[in-house]
């Protein structure tokens, strides 16, 4: 296992989304939407560098890839999302941008809701896997095509707990 972003690393370029998203949207009412499992330290650490008035939900997206290389037939789990976001700015938090499938499938969905509008922001976005049209809005760090795990980031439920993000060695995914 090696480290790819340390602690102060992912400090300072989640600062840098934080700033970006927080021009962008300008005090304007926002709804966060986290993607359980691999959002939720992004998340935290999100809403906690945003100072303005801002909503907070979660919404599973099953399926995707569940922390192997296996990508899946993903299905999506939007009972989650209690409150209405009908005319709210919502902005769609992920983990990582792989193959983009994930968010591919889920901006339409929460679009159907009638938000006044669907951004996305992710920690990672994973270089040469692009499957979609589709890129974030807001990207904290370009990585390459390897398998990182830390900080939300999971390889078989193993490893979320990292603070930092690490790339698993191809003998560690016995792949
Ligand atoms: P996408 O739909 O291909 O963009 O995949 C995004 C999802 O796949 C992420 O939210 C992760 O759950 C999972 N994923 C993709 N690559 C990795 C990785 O390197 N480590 C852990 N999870 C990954
Ligand atoms: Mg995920």
């Amino acid at each position: 296992m090696k480290v790819l972003l340390n602690e102060e690393q992912l400090r300072a370029g989640i600062a840098r989304l934080a700033e970006q998203v927080r021009q962008h949207y300008a005090g304007r009412p926002l709804t966060l939407v986290g993607v359980m499992v691999g959002s939720i330290m992004l998340l935290a650490d999100l809403v906690r560098l945003l100072d303005m008035p801002l909503r907070v939900e979660l919404i599973q997206s099953r399926g995707a890839n569940k922390g192997t290389k296996r990508p899946g037939p993903l299905v999506i789990d939007l009972e989650l999302l209690m409150s209405d976001i009908r005319g709210r700015s919502v902005l769609l938090v992920d983990d990582l941008f792989a193959t983009g499938q994930t968010l591919w499938e889920l901006v339409p969905q929460l679009d159907e809701l009638g938000p006044a509008s669907v951004r996305t922001a992710v920690l990672l976005r994973k270089q040469g896997r692009q499957q979609v049209s589709l890129q974030p809005d807001f990207v904290a760090f370009d990585i390459s095509d390897v398998f990182v795990v830390g900080y939300g980031l999971d390889y078989n439920d193993r490893y979320r707990n990292l603070p930092y993000i690490a790339e698993l060695e191809p003998q560690e995914t016995g792949g």
